[in-house]
């Protein structure tokens, strides 16, 4: 047969060297292959969405004339910014100059981030991130050609007076921070020190990308005020939300809040990025959530993950601390942040539990700019798709994995 076409000369400089998979996808489909309980998804529990609603609220949106051309307003359907507008005042999230024109919706929060990335990154360009960080956002900033630096970071957040030493050094594009319940730490950023890191960013002069997907996934306290409402008018704060959390991933629905000075850029990225995203989507969003009380829906999903995170808490003090594991403790999301007693690579023992105990978890290492070692021997868990006895069974398998690892290494190479 012909030698097909192989594209290999026309490949783009990003194509070719900026381009990877994430690990986390290693895992998931190993998880997939071996039919394994997973502790790895960070995605929400499918029985949460709210489908016979959505259903009915995207079917009466399909009357609505205006969804079937391209929208008019390149941000999306304005409905729905005003909705989201609205929401984000009443709930202290936005500062009063935050307008239904500022808010421009994306394909989940994932596609804010590239845009933002796409307007503020040039190759060779530093941005700061949070240690650990989300990792497909570090392939984001990545792929636009970014040298990503991790700003050292405790359990309340970044350490300000790293990030005020770096920042000094590096001159960064901006500072990417996931300020509550972070994927993959599970922690929050306390008000005090995002007053202390806003301080920096007006001494030093750079901005900062806030992704909040978590923020209403809040068990235990209302979370501190956003670092968008902390800033006040100096238009320093972009930022990125979804309701991939709150409704459903697969909708694909997230926005963010644009200051002015970018509206212009981003105007042009979004028309250059595909004209928009499907209005109907949004038309049908915007019908549920005007027909429903949006903070009864919070309450109830913050009472199902509440248990969730209860039972994997409970879960870690029984089996996972007696073996020396540390964990992170979640006042929200879906994420804790393990770190292991001894140097064993996490990576392959992640293999090795998923393959041969049936027991998913995520490799730290992926939540790391490359070469930081820092990962190596730290895991993720996600609560959000296991129910009590999941966690039970999972957590008998992860001990299992854990004590049987090392001999396991031995022999046959894992
Ligand atoms: C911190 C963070 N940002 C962004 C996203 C992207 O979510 P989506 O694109 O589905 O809104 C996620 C999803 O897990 C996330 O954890």
């Amino acid at each position: 047969m012909e030698k097909g076409f192989d594209f290999r000369e026309q490949l783009s400089v990003m194509a070719r060297e900026r381009l990877e998979s994430s690990s986390i996808g290693e895992i998931i489909e190993l998880a997939a292959r071996h039919r394994a309980l997973s502790f790895g998804a960070g995605e929400p529990s499918a029985e949460l969405f709210p489908k016979n609603a959505i259903r009915e609220a995207v079917a009466e949106a399909f009357a609505e004339k205006d969804v079937w051309g391209y929208y008019h307003d390149d941000f999306g359907y304005l409905p729905l910014r005003e909705w989201i507008c609205e929401r984000m005042g009443k709930d202290g999230m936005a500062p009063s100059w935050v307008q239904p024109e500022h808010i421009l919706l994306t394909n989940g929060g994932g596609e804010g981030v590239s845009l933002v990335s796409e307007a503020l990154i040039d190759p060779g360009s530093v941005v700061l991130v949070e240690s650990p960080t989300y990792v497909e956002s570090l392939l984001t900033f990545r792929k636009q050609g970014a040298v990503c630096v991790p700003v050292p970071s405790d359990d309340e957040g970044i350490i300000p007076s790293e990030l005020e030493r770096i920042a000094s050094a590096v001159r960064p594009r901006f500072l990417y921070t996931i300020p509550n319940f972070q994927n993959p730490s599970g922690r929050t950023i306390p008000e005090e020190r995002r007053v202390q890191i806003l301080e920096i960013l007006r001494k030093l002069d750079f901005p900062m990308l806030e992704d909040d997907p978590y923020h209403y996934l809040s068990y235990d306290a209302v979370p501190p005020t956003s670092f968008l409402k902390l800033t006040g008018n100096d238009y320093r704060v972009v930022h990125c939300n979804s309701f991939s959390k709150t409704i459903a991933p697969g909708l694909r629905v997230g926005w963010l809040v644009v200051p002015p000075p970018l509206k212009k850029a981003l105007h042009h990225l979004r028309v250059s990025a595909g004209l928009g995203r499907p209005t109907v989507i949004q038309a049908g969003i915007w019908r549920y959530l005007s027909g429903i009380d949006f903070l009864s829906r919070i309450e109830e999903l913050c009472k199902n993950y509440r248990e969730r995170r209860d039972a994997m808490m409970d879960g870690i003090k029984r089996f996972l601390n007696p073996l020396g594991i540390r964990a992170s403790q979640p006042a929200g999301g879906f994420f804790i942040w393990c770190e292991s007693p001894d140097s064993r690579d996490i990576h392959s023992f992640a293999r090795y539990s998923v393959e041969e105990h049936g027991i998913a978890i995520i490799p730290g290492q992926s939540f790391f700019p490359k070469g930081d070692k820092r990962g190596d021997w730290a895991f993720r868990l996600s609560y959000a798709k296991v129910t009590a006895e999941q966690v039970e069974e999972g957590m008998q398998r992860l001990v299992r994995a854990w004590e049987s690892y090392p001999a396991a290494r031995a022999t046959s190479g894992f």
